[in-house]
């Protein structure tokens, strides 16, 4: 009953964070990492106490930022000013929020943007970097490789086994110049790139003596065809090209042979920043907990800045000068503090930026030591224990260790409880995972594109009929044929679908008595047992001699894909719930048996969602639902990119086309199962890219299927889930009553 502890704790930190925030209000205390932010600080509370500004500002020292965002949690110290990076991990990690932001000259919240720079005659696209090569401003840099790295892995194009960054971008990138990577704990092509000082020594060293270091030197890289691309900021391009600068190396540049990388895959100007580039970089911003008030430090602050910036006074609140250092408490180029009305860190960071930290939140330190896969059978335990063999030969990242449940569901429970790691799904319990136990995709199936039996669109197929051309609203009273009860494109996402919408309303939770009501006449194959309308067998034939009518087997002859198609062709029924490609596979020759041999695909339509029809060759754009891959879920907690980063790694030695190494990822046949943790038909593990729930995997058309079959009144597991949550919300009551009594 985790949620009790949740109460009990929640309750215990209320009664702390009450007392705290009366004390803040007292006083903040500002925490500084250096010697000179210190003393700069002791001026800046000199200052405001003089003036009279309250509260009154304390200065504490902390050993780095980090650290103070550790200190503000524990209530050592209250406020900080930090970067995005920290921002970012300052919310992430300890729930912090940005309560005051720094303006330069862009606009506000916006320190500059990174964008990566071609040289125009180059076909290179934000798709195509890989294998070619790169120039950083150094390593660890914002815009130069947190930004890139973060990026590129975020969006699946850069796999990271292990999480290991510098050895994935040195694999990325044919060659790079990244100045600083120069330790024996970086693959040396990092630095191939590099040109050292005018001597050709020093080379790669993250300072200016390395010619192609920084913003200036990363375009150098590129302006002299060291690099194909350079990563750096707007302003970079500008400020070297056009004669803006007297360094000879760029003498002759023209900013017009240079163009940027957009996100979406296309090139743009150069001056076309605000709109192609990598990310916007947010400006710095003052953090505190959650509990303070952040109105009251940005009244603070903004009483000081009123006081302290510009001429007249002897404390500057932006200048560093007087202390021998740079940016100390605010960076020194800031024109003026903002109150930040969201107090909200992703809000501060903005989409694109915080998609960047969360790629690059792939790290070797957080690593799990093993990931323990969730599987249910004999047969997957044992292939299962041979993907861990083979993966650790390999030295894959992390080490893969079995953990056997009695069924998927229960793997999802194991998962939510972090007892286990990692299960494979598929479509209606990818939706149970992500709805009941919180799961998320991490990695997907990618199947053939001609294999038509895994990735596929459920589709309502009819004849082209111009004087009889009904709509899916129309299917009231006609006849129908199904591939068989229980089938995911025959029964359960038409049938769904129509339920969802209201189109068939069972009466006592009874759907095939709803749908032989609803249909005139039906086959469903299976649907011949006791207690079952005889109407739903009504339309089917059975074998060459008229036994084992409405079986689910190939003796009825309209059973599966082509038997439904076969019931609609043969004008049995109006309509035919089956694939999209069904269709293909029977006519135009391709299926010669004598009942198939002179049909023609385009005398055949689809029924359309949205009340249209379409041709046969349209299924894309008129579907039921689309069948969703398989997905490899996890934990949310789970880093998804050190997950496909070690499935992406193993596929190269594993995957389809590898032999010799004797494990196949996506083959069972050894184990004496089928689809065993993969579809066997699977070709590849692919990026989850922006489907990042479960609802973003399955995509909506496909939910509703599913939400109108399991309506709560009508299937055993909305009786549960109905049940849990009145449990659930019975203990919260009696909680919360409980509280009460025990606080008076
Ligand atoms: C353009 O791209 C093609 C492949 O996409 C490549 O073969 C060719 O070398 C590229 N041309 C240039 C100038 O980079
Ligand atoms: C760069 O950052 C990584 C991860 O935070 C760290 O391990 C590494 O030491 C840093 N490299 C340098 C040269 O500072
Ligand atoms: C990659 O770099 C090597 C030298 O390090 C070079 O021989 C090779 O042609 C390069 N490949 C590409 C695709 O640029």
């Amino acid at each position: 009953m985790p949620k009790i502890f949740a109460m009990k704790n929640s309750r215990n930190v209320f009664v702390l964070l009450f007392v705290h925030a009366t004390l803040c209000l007292e006083r903040v205390r500002w925490c500084t990492v250096s010697q000179q932010e210190l003393s700069k600080c002791n001026d800046m509370r000199k200052a405001f106490a003089g003036a009279g500004i309250l509260p009154p500002l304390e200065c504490t020292e902390g050993a780095s930022a980090a650290d103070c965002t550790q200190m503000i949690k524990d209530y050592l110290a209250d406020a900080v000013t930090l970067n995005g990076r920290l921002i970012y991990q300052a919310g992430k990690e300890h729930g912090l929020k940005p309560v005051v932001g720094e303006v330069y000259d862009q606009e506000i919240g916006t320190s500059y943007y990174a964008v990566a720079v071609v040289k125009k005659g180059s076909n290179i696209t934000i798709n195509s970097l890989k294998g070619i090569t790169s120039c950083h401003t150094g390593i660890n840099r914002t815009a130069g490789w947190n930004v890139p790295v973060g990026y590129l892995i975020d969006s699946g194009r850069l796999t990271a086994m292990g999480c290991d960054l510098p050895k994935a971008v040195s694999e990325y990138f044919n060659a790079s110049c990244v100045p600083g990577a120069n330790s024996v704990n970086y693959p040396k092509s990092l630095c191939q790139l590099c040109k050292g000082d005018l001597s050709g020594q020093n080379k790669c060293q993250g300072n200016s003596q390395e010619q192609y270091y920084d913003y200036s030197g990363a375009f150098r890289c590129l302006a002299e065809d060291a690099g194909a691309v350079a990563f750096v900021k707007h302003s970079t391009v500008p400020e070297y090209t056009d004669g803006k600068t007297l360094s000879s190396w760029a003498q002759n540049l023209r900013s017009q042979d240079f163009q940027l990388l957009c996100r979406d895959g296309t090139t743009a100007d150069v001056t076309e920043w605000r709109t192609c580039h990598l990310a916007r970089i947010p400006a710095r911003a003052v953090v505190v907990r959650p509990d303070t008030d952040g109105t009251v430090v940005f009244q603070l602050l903004n009483q000081g800045q009123q006081r302290f910036n510009g001429a007249g006074t002897k404390f500057q609140m932006f200048d560093s000068t007087a202390y021998g250092a740079q940016n100390l408490i605010f960076r020194d180029s800031t024109t003026e503090l903002v109150a930040i009305t969201s107090q909200n860190y992703k809000a501060w960071l903005g989409d694109e930026y915080l998609h960047a930290m969360e790629g690059l939140s792939c790290d070797p330190n957080t690593l799990p030591e093993s990931l323990n896969w969730c599987v249910v059978s004999t047969e997957e335990i044992w292939k299962c224990g041979e993907m861990a063999t083979a993966f650790r030969k390999k030295n894959l990242k992390p080490e893969i260790q079995c953990i056997s449940a009695k069924t998927k569901e229960e793997c999802m429970e194991l998962i939510q409880k972090k007892e286990s790691d990692v299960v494979t799904l598929g479509g209606a319990d990818i939706y149970t995972a992500g709805k009941t136990y919180g799961l998320v995709p991490a990695a997907g199936e990618s199947y053939s594109a001609d294999d038509n039996s895994n990735a596929y669109y459920a589709v309502a197929l009819v004849k082209r009929n111009p004087s009889n051309a009904f709509t899916i609203s129309d299917l009231k009273g006609k006849k129908s044929c199904h591939t068989g009860l229980g089938r995911t494109a025959g029964w359960n996402i038409p049938i769904g679908m129509l339920m969802k919408k209201g189109i068939i309303k069972p009466r006592d939770c009874n759907i095939p008595q709803a749908v032989s009501e609803f249909f005139s006449a039906s086959c469903v194959p299976s649907a011949n047992q006791d207690n079952y309308p005889s109407k739903l067998c009504q339309l089917c034939i059975g074998d060459d001699s008229g036994n084992n009518k409405c079986s689910a087997s190939s003796q009825e002859r309209y059973y599966s894909y082509s038997g439904a198609f076969r019931c609609l062709a043969q004008d049995s029924g109006d309509v035919a719930f089956v694939k999209h490609s069904t269709v293909f596979e029977n006519t135009d020759g391709k299926n010669t048996e004598s009942w198939a041999r002179n049909l023609k695909s385009s005398d055949f339509q689809l029924l359309c969602r949205n009340g249209a029809r379409a041709e046969v060759t349209q299924f894309a754009q008129c579907h039921l639902a689309q069948v969703p891959a398989q997905a490899i879920m996890v934990h949310p907690d789970t880093n998804i990119f050190a997950v496909y980063g070690l499935l992406d790694k193993a596929q190269d030695y594993f995957g389809n086309d590898s032999n010799g190494n004797g494990f196949k990822m996506f083959d069972s046949s050894t184990f004496q199962g089928k689809n065993l943790i993969f579809k066997d038909s699977a070709v590849e593990i692919v990026p989850v890219k922006e489907r990042r729930t479960y609802k973003e995997w399955l995509e909506s058309e496909y939910i509703e299927s599913l939400e109108g079959m399991q309506t709560p009144q009508c299937s055993g597991s909305g009786n549960k889930l109905i049940q849990q949550h009145l449990l659930v919300t019975t203990v919260v009551s009696f909680l919360i009553l409980y509280q009460l009594q025990d606080l008076d």
